[in-house]
This record gives C-alpha cells, sequence and structure tokens, in this order.
C-alpha cells in the first residue's frame, strides 16, 4: 500500500512541475483536510515505533498515567495522519485532556507538541524532555528531521532550559540543527517560550494552531487573541514540497506520568486564493457573434495549488478590449458560474465581431496568463441588419443595374466571407424579372438586373429563399427610364402618314420609342430628329418634325397635288426609317368644285358636223386643278354664233356614272357655222369656255342637192354646155369638199337619144357638168348624186331649140325660168341664213 502511494504520488509530481513550469499552479495532492471527533484502529493514522497506542473508543491516549512506573519508565507518544498534507498554510484544531496529574511543583512530565514534519510518518523524538519529537542532551540524534513543532511544555525540565511548567514554544530544525531540539535555547525567538497562557495539565484545552501566511498562532479555547503568535517559514524549514509532509501529535513522560488524551483532532489546508497564480482554460478562441462562449477560471491558491472549494463569484470581472475589427463594440455580456471546486465557468455572449484581448480579473488583480486572446467572428448573414448600397433608384432600360448588399449578421457585424452562404434576390413587381446575388468578396453580394420597359418599379429584396427582406427593402422608387431612341420601334399615327384632301394640312405623329417598346414622350437625345422625304416633287418640301407637349413628334404638311405619294420617315443620326415607313399617302381633291379649274376635253369642242353627235368631256376639278373624285356642280351648256346670237343646239350633259367628276356633253349641231360653246358649272365658266367649234356640213343630201346654170337656161346645139350641180347636205348647207359620185344623163325624148355628162368634181361641193348636145328636142335630165335624183321633187327637162324657139321651147323657157326662180328664192333664204357658207361658196364659185 505504501509503495503504491509512492508511485502514484511521483506520476502527480511531474505533471505538476509541468503546470509549474507554465506558471498555472499544481492540482492538488496530498491531504487538505481529516477531521478526528473519536478514534479507530482503523483511522488512517501512523505511530511512532515505541508508542502503543489505545483508542478510547472516544479518544486517543498518548500518553498514560501508571502508578507502578518507576523512575525509569520514559515514554514517547507519536501519532501522525499517515498521508502527507499540504502545509504550507494550515489550521489544526485538536483538543486535548491532561489527567491523572502524578507531579506538581515542577509540574508534570512533560506535555505534548503539534509537530508538522517531511521524514517518515513513523518518526519520534526523544521521550521525557524531548516530549516526543526533539532530542534532549541525553538523546540527541532523536530529534524529528525537518520537522516544527508547537510544544506545550508542562514540564519545568531545568537540562532544557525551561522558564517554567505551563509554556509553549516553538521548535525546529535548521541546516544544522538536523535533529529537532526540545532544549529552549533552540525555541523560535521572538517570542521564545510563552508563559502566559491557561494552565495546562489537568485541564482540557481546544487548541487551535493557525499558520498563514508565515504567521503562525495558536489559539486556547476559542481566546479572540493568541496564546503564542509568531512568524516562520515552515515550507522552507521542513524541505516541503508539493508531494506535502506529515502533522501528527507527541507527547513524552517518565516515572508515574499522567494521562494525555486527545479528544478530536481536525485539519485544514488553508487555501487563499491568488489572482496572479489562477488562470484560465477551455478557451476557445474562436467564436461566433451571437453564441454563448465559455472559458474556465482555475482558482490557485497563493501556493500554487489548484483551489478546490467555492467561493464569491462577484469577483471574477471580465474584460474584453477589442484589438481589431470595425464598428461599435458592445462589450459582451458576462456570466460566472462557480463550480464550488475552485473553478469558474465563465460564459459570455460577444455581439461585436472582431479580435479581442480578454482579460480576467479576480478581485482587480489579472490572473496570469492575461489578457488572452479570442476571435469573434460574424454570425450567419441576416438578411434585417444587412445594408443595400448601389442603385436603388434605377436607371435606362436595358442597361445592367447593379446594386450590392454589405452582408452583416443580426449584431451589424459584416460577414466578409459568405459564410454560411447567402443568395438575396431582387425581384419587382409590374414583370420585372427578378435576379440573385453572387458573392463578390468583403462580404459583399452583388445583384446585377435588367429591365426592360421603362416605369417606375418596386424592389423587393429577399434573403436565401426566404421571405425575409433586407434592410430598407422594399424599394419603391426604382424607375426604368427608356434606353435609346430606336427607328424601327418607333411608330407614326395620324393622317400624315395616310393623306388627306389636296391642301389641307395633315400631320404625321411619331412615337418615339426606345428598341424594348418604351414611349419616349420626353427628354428626346439631342440629334435624334426626324426628317420626311418625299418620293415626289410635287408633294414640296421634306416634312420637319417638332416636339409635342405630350412628347410625341409632329410634322405637318400640305399637298395641293392630289396623288399618290410616298413619305420615307427618318430618324438621325442613322437615318434609318421609322416603323412602317416609307407610308402611302394618299391626296385627294377637294370636293368643291373649281370651275375655273375644270376642264372640258373631246373632239366636240374643236370639230362637229351638221346632223352629228359630236361630244366632249367636262372634268370637274378642284381650285388646285386636281380631277374631283365627283362633283356636285350642275353644269349648263349652251350654244351661240360668232356674234352672240344663241343657237338652239339640242344636247345632253350626263354626269359619267363611272366617274362622277365628269360629264358627258353631246350635241347634234345642223347648221354648218362656227359656233360658240359655252361651258358652266356653277354657273361660272369652266377654264377656256367658250370653245369655238366650227360646224361642218353634214354628209350629202341628194334632195337638197340642184344644178344651174346656163347650159340648162339656154341650151343650144353643137355647143358645149354647161351647168354646175350644187351639193348641200341635209339641212341644206353646202358642202364644201368633193367625192359625192356625180351622174348626169340627158336624154332626148322623141328619139330616146341619150347624152352623158361629163362631171368634174371641184372639190369645193360644186361639179362641173358638160355636154353637147347635136340635135334639138326636148331632154329629160337625169341628175344623180350618189347613185340617188337630186332635188326634192324637181324634174330638170330642157328644150333644145332648132336654132329658134317653138312655142314648147318658149314653154320650156317658162320653166326654167320658173325652176331657177324656185332655186334662186331658196338660194336667196340660205343665202340669208348661212351668210358665210354662201359666200364661201360663192367664192369658190368665182
Ligand atoms: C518532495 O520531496 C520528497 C523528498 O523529501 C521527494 O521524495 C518527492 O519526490 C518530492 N516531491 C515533489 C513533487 O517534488
Ligand atoms: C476535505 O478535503 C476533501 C478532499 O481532500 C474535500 O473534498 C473536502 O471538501 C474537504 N473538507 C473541508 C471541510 O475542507
Ligand atoms: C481554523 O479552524 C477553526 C476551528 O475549526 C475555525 O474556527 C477558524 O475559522 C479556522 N481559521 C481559518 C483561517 O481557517
Ligand atoms: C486515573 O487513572 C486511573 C487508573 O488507570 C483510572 O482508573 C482513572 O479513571 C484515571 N482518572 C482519570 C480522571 O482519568
Ligand atoms: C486559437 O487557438 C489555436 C489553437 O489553439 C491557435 O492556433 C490560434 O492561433 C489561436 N488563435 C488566436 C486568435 O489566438
Ligand atoms: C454594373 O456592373 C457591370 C459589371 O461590373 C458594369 O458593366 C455596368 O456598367 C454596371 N452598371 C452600372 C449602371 O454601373
Ligand atoms: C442559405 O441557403 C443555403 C442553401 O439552402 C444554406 O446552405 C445556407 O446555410 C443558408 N444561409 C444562411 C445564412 O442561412
Ligand atoms: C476588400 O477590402 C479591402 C480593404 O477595404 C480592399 O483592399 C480589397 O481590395 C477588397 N477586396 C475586394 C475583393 O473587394
Ligand atoms: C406608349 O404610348 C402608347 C400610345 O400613346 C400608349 O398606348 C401606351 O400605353 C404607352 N405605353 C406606356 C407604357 O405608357
Ligand atoms: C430634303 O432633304 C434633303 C436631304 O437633307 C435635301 O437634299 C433636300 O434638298 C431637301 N428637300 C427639300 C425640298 O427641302
Ligand atoms: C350622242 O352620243 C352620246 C355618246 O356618244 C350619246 O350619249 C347621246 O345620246 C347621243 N345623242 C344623240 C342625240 O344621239
Ligand atoms: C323623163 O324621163 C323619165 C324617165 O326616163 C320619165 O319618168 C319622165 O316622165 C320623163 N319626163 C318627161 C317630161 O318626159
Amino acid at each position: 500500500m505504501r509503495q503504491i502511494i509512492t508511485i502514484s504520488l511521483v506520476f502527480l509530481a511531474v505533471l505538476a512541475l509541468v503546470h509549474v513550469a507554465a506558471g498555472q499552479g499544481i492540482p492538488s495532492t496530498a491531504v487538505r483536510n481529516f477531521t478526528y471527533t473519536g478514534f479507530v484502529a482503523r483511522d488512517e493514522l501512523d505511530f511512532g515505533v515505541e508508542f502503543n497506542p489505545v483508542f478510547g473508543p472516544e479518544n486517543l491516549k498518548l500518553m498514560f498515567y501508571d502508578p507502578l512506573g518507576g523512575d525509569e519508565r520514559i515514554e514517547v507518544g507519536a501519532v501522525w495522519y499517515k498521508r502527507r498534507a499540504h502545509l504550507e498554510s494550515f489550521n489544526v484544531t485538536f483538543t486535548v485532556r491532561m489527567s491523572n496529574l502524578s507531579h506538581t511543583g515542577v509540574g508534570n512530565p512533560d506535555g505534548f507538541a503539534l509537530v508538522v514534519q517531511n521524514h517518515r510518518a513513523n518518526a519520534f523524538g526523544a521521550g521525557a524532555g524531548g516530549i516526543g519529537y526533539g532530542a534532549t542532551p541525553d538523546y540527541e540524534d532523536l530529534g524529528v528531521r525537518r520537522s516544527v513543532a508547537v510544544e506545550f511544555d508542562t514540564y519545568l525540565d531545568e537540562n532544557l532550559g525551561d522558564p517554567n511548567s505551563n509554556h509553549i514554544s516553538v521548535h525546529h530544525t535548521t541546516p544544522e540543527r538536523v535533529h529537532n531540539s526540545a532544549h529552549e535555547e533552540t525555541a523560535l525567538t521572538p517570542p521564545g517560550a510563552v508563559t502566559n497562557i491557561p494552565g495546562i495539565a489537568g485541564f482540557t484545552h481546544k487548541y487551535n494552531v493557525q499558520y498563514i501566511e508565515k504567521q503562525l498562532s495558536v489559539y486556547i479555547d476559542d481566546s479572540a487573541s493568541p496564546a503564542y503568535q509568531t512568524t516562520i517559514d515552515i515550507p522552507s524549514i521542513i524541505s516541503l514540497n508539493s508531494s506535502g509532509a506529515f502533522v501528527g501529535l507527541t507527547a513524552a513522560c517518565m516515572s508515574t506520568c499522567e494521562d494525555v488524551e486527545v479528544l478530536d483532532w481536525s485539519f485544514n489546508y488553508v487555501a487563499i486564493l491568488d489572482a496572479t497564480k489562477s488562470f484560465v482554460t477551455n478557451v476557445k478562441n474562436n467564436s461566433v457573434a451571437g453564441r454563448t462562449s465559455s472559458f474556465t477560471v482555475q482558482g490557485v491558491d497563493t501556493n500554487g495549488y489548484y483551489y478546490q472549494t467555492g467561493g464569491d463569484a462577484s469577483k471574477w470581472t471580465v474584460e474584453f478590449t477589442r484589438v481589431s475589427g470595425s464598428g461599435s463594440v458592445v462589450s459582451p455580456s458576462v456570466n460566472v458560474v462557480d463550480k464550488n471546486d475552485g473553478t469558474y465557468t465563465i460564459s459570455y455572449a460577444p455581439t461585436s465581431a472582431g479580435v479581442y484581448d480578454v482579460t480576467v480579473y479576480y478581485n482587480a488583480n489579472a490572473l496570469a496568463g492575461m489578457p488572452f486572446r479570442i476571435t469573434v467572428d460574424p454570425g450567419a448573414v441576416d438578411a434585417t441588419k444587412s445594408d443595400i448600397l448601389g442603385n436603388i433608384n434605377g436607371g435606362v432600360a436595358g442597361q445592367p443595374l447593379n446594386i450590392t448588399i454589405l452582408g452583416k449578421d443580426a449584431f451589424n457585424n459584416v460577414n466578409p466571407n459568405n459564410n454560411p452562404p447567402a443568395t438575396f434576390t431582387a425581384s419587382f413587381n409590374n414583370g420585372g424579372a427578378s435576379a440573385s446575388s453572387s458573392f463578390i468578396g468583403n462580404g459583399t453580394y452583388l445583384i446585377q438586373y435588367t429591365l426592360t420597359t421603362a416605369r417606375t418599379y418596386t424592389m423587393t429584396v429577399t434573403y436565401n429563399g426566404t421571405a425575409q427582406q433586407v434592410k430598407g427593402s422594399p424599394f419603391n422608387a426604382v424607375t426604368i427610364t427608356p434606353a435609346l431612341p430606336e427607328p424601327s420601334a418607333s411608330v407614326a399615327s395620324g393622317t400624315g402618314i395616310v393623306g388627306g384632301t389636296a391642301g389641307t394640312t395633315l400631320t404625321a405623329v411619331v412615337l418615339v420609342r426606345d428598341r424594348f417598346q418604351n414611349n419616349i414622350t420626353s427628354n428626346l437625345p439631342a440629334g435624334y430628329q426626324l426628317t420626311g422625304f418625299w418620293d415626289k416633287p410635287a408633294a414640296g418640301n421634306n416634312v420637319t418634325f417638332t416636339v409635342q407637349p405630350d412628347g410625341t413628334l409632329a410634322g405637318s404638311y400640305a399637298i395641293s397635288t392630289a396623288g399618290t405619294y410616298r413619305l420615307t420617315i427618318v430618324m438621325a443620326p442613322t437615318g434609318l426609317p421609322i416603323s412602317g415607313s416609307p407610308f402611302p399617302v394618299t391626296i385627294s381633291a377637294e370636293t368643291i368644285t373649281s370651275a375655273a379649274q375644270s376642264v372640258a376635253t373631246g373632239a366636240g369642242l374643236t370639230t362637229a358636223s351638221a346632223g352629228n353627235n359630236a361630244s366632249f368631256t367636262v372634268q370637274a376639278r378642284d381650285q388646285f386643278g386636281n380631277n374631283m373624285a365627283s362633283s356636285d356642280a350642275s353644269i349648263a351648256v349652251s350654244f351661240s354664233d360668232d356674234s352672240g346670237v344663241p343657237l338652239q343646239i339640242a344636247h345632253t350633259a350626263v354626269q359619267n356614272s363611272a366617274d362622277r367628276s365628269q360629264w358627258i356633253v353631246s350635241y347634234v349641231p345642223t347648221n354648218a357655222l362656227s359656233t360658240r360653246i359655252s361651258v358652266s358649272l356653277n354657273g361660272a365658266p369652266i377654264k377656256a369656255s367658250p370653245f369655238i367649234v366650227n360646224v361642218h356640213p353634214g354628209t350629202l343630201d341628194p334632195k337638197n342637192c340642184f344644178a344651174e346654170g346656163l347650159g340648162l337656161a339656154t341650151p343650144k346645139t353643137k355647143v358645149p354646155l354647161s351647168f354646175v350641180v350644187i351639193t348641200a347636205d341635209h339641212f341644206n348647207n353646202r358642202l364644201k369638199s368633193g367625192g359625192a359620185t356625180i351622174d348626169v344623163t340627158l336624154k332626148e325624148m322623141k328619139s330616146g337619144a341619150t347624152v352623158t355628162g361629163s362631171v368634174q368634181d371641184l372639190n369645193n361641193g360644186a361639179y362641173n357638168v358638160g355636154f353637147t348636145l347635136t340635135r334639138s328636142g326636148t331632154y329629160n335630165i337625169t341628175i344623180n348624186a350618189n347613185g340617188v335624183p337630186i332635188g326634192k321633187d324637181t324634174k330638170y327637162s330642157m328644150v333644145v331649140p332648132n336654132e329658134g324657139l317653138g312655142a314648147l321651147g318658149w314653154a320650156l323657157i317658162v320653166l326654167a325660168i320658173l325652176a331657177l326662180i324656185a332655186v334662186v328664192g331658196g338660194g336667196a333664204f340660205w343665202y340669208l341664213k348661212y351668210y358665210k357658207a354662201r359666200s364661201d361658196y360663192d367664192e369658190i364659185g368665182a
């Protein structure tokens, strides 16, 4: 048993050295306390070899009265707590009863002592005056080595220099005094032997010996003031180490002796906590904001041993000093739990990330190894604490916009490394495409989003797929403005791109848009003006566009020439056409008829012939001379001769059902003469009215043809005779051109002989008929024009006298004259009526 203990002590000692070297104290290995209020044999006690202990049962007799003991009787009693105890400081209490006294006068040999020693568990010293611990002159080698004894001496031993028979003194070894001595010369001085104490022999007293911080005090019977007090370095004297040493009670006597009984005995090691030796352990130097971390404080006493009992938790304080990190620091809350075993669990909940120096104080004194360093890492990103930076106000359609989020934990610490990973998502109302973040370092998340529809959005930035939103979210004013104008997306409307009535102002309105179909109704960038070009010069100038109050661009023009045009609207600077360009623009005539611009065309305006239907077309036009689509004007056509005398000529003016801007005017003249045709629309003459038409005679009408001439009037024989056949039309208009077939046959009635006239076409409507008669007689003259006998009821005949006129000849003459008169009379009428034609004829005839 002893062997095993020894081995384990050695092992623990090595460990302890390591700790001492680290300046951190050592675990306790030796005994710290024991208590006996009675004694039994199995107690952990050891005894000096010559000592035969007597167990109470309630006491332990160190000495006993023996009336039969002779002068040679010398007894030694020594009882040791079997195991080593810490003796750097202690508090020992024991009650001793000294009874059955045998001596008086010089006292009762010899007393007892409290002894601490570092020699052995069964040590003992000399008997009698040696009081079981010290050497005496007779036994100089029997002093306990490496020991300190507090003796309670009850016998005045002159050999030992005792001052009286009731004193207390302290005796200890020195390097020179290897064996402790009971001689008062060796008593610790001051104070030396203290005699001013209650009587010991014959009394029962409670003795309390306290050794604290090198001060040794002895109290008797709970006295407030010590009976004895001194200062002594016990550990040094007994070469104490952490393995401890022995504590015991010794006594001695001689001859009869007396009873020395120990009624109770308790020992306590006195531990006084020393901040400078206490240390922290179980430090987890990495903690996370918001999470509770803890470490342990191991109390160490002034002697370097682990403190083993509880204390006052409030005496422990912790100071956190941040040595790096940013932002304000909130000092962690600290909680100290006394584990009642000399350790304290100190927990703290840091919230500000950073590196800290931590100093633990006990009673305002810093512990050993302070400060120690811990790192507080940021906690997981907390959306509600994370700041959003960058573009929350929007930008231009189609442009990638950036927002950054500084990821912070619940305590506003920036979480620099995206640990654990988080993703932010920006989502938009109104159909805006949502976008997710990517981590770009330094605790920063980038969300790049692109919106194409210009408007104001509400952006909601959520966190890691949850509904949690970042600080400030939702952002209500993300405004996207249109991108640059895009010709092919810009649209035109209005009359200007379709057309309208000639002369009216037509306007093309262009809504400029960007490539995302966003309307650009304000802030049209410089250099993006529009121009409209025409395909035909008739359309006039290029169309210029100006900004309207509503932001559209309007260009106006007026075209007076009806027709179809192409309007190409292009946008600078590219010069590309806008959507739908070129635009077919149709300009239609006005609906108000302008007589002055209206025209008439057709053959019937230049030539006509009597009896034939002549026609021309009247075209209604507007004031710009555009042929109208339809006209509601009323038309009037009238005829007159050169001198303005109205002519009644049958005519019609019929609106063309296929083109209601036209009238077909047709008329049938009867008189071949220069005729004025006046055409008016709504009472006003049309352009170039009146028109002068030379009405030609109609086609030959045999009925209105006649013959005349001397050859008929005074026929003779044997001379060439001639007359003229005058041709005319149905309306008695003399023909003015030839080409008719005129046949003339003269038949002598009696003989039946015939003579054929030779006909010469004078090409002016007259035909000269020449013949020669060889015999006289009555001739029947047949004149055919185009195969039809001319004249109405007229019959041509003549009597050719035989060189004198017979009755018949005269009759024929009279008849011929009558016929002539008839012809001349008719001619006079025609002359009056158709003077010009007549004179023409006369000219031709002349
Ligand atoms: C203490 O000293 C004793 C000798 O006096 C020795 O045997 C023991 O190992 C020492 N203990 C330590 C922890 O040094
Ligand atoms: C005595 O010591 C033991 C361990 O050695 C300890 O558990 C106990 O608390 C101590 N008692 C007192 C009263 O100090
Ligand atoms: C020493 O022990 C006595 C008796 O047990 C006690 O009253 C006293 O307070 C103790 N002193 C110290 C310093 O431990
Ligand atoms: C004294 O000793 C005797 C003999 O041993 C014993 O009987 C007696 O009880 C003792 N008296 C006291 C007070 O202890
Ligand atoms: C934390 O402890 C580990 C291991 O004990 C050490 O390597 C590291 O340097 C310590 N960090 C700080 C900040 O003290
Ligand atoms: C957003 O970031 C991208 C890439 O860094 C960059 O090309 C773009 O110009 C940024 N957008 C704005 C509006 O700054
Ligand atoms: C975010 O979500 C991812 C994937 O679900 C998860 O791994 C991560 O831990 C989450 N981050 C936080 C900070 O909760
Ligand atoms: C992070 O921040 C540091 C200091 O502000 C800077 O030097 C470094 O360039 C940043 N790194 C990145 C990836 O932004
Ligand atoms: C763009 O303009 C057109 C025409 O004025 C209009 O109908 C449309 O609603 C506008 N779009 C927006 C987004 O305002
Ligand atoms: C229309 O614009 C073109 C090009 O700018 C120019 O050459 C042309 O003369 C302009 N025409 C008119 C009628 O202004
Ligand atoms: C004359 O001709 C036109 C068309 O050629 C016709 O409409 C009209 O009836 C004709 N007039 C007469 C009198 O025959
Ligand atoms: C002339 O001859 C025609 C036909 O030959 C005849 O009909 C007519 O009676 C004749 N006239 C005279 C007066 O004989």
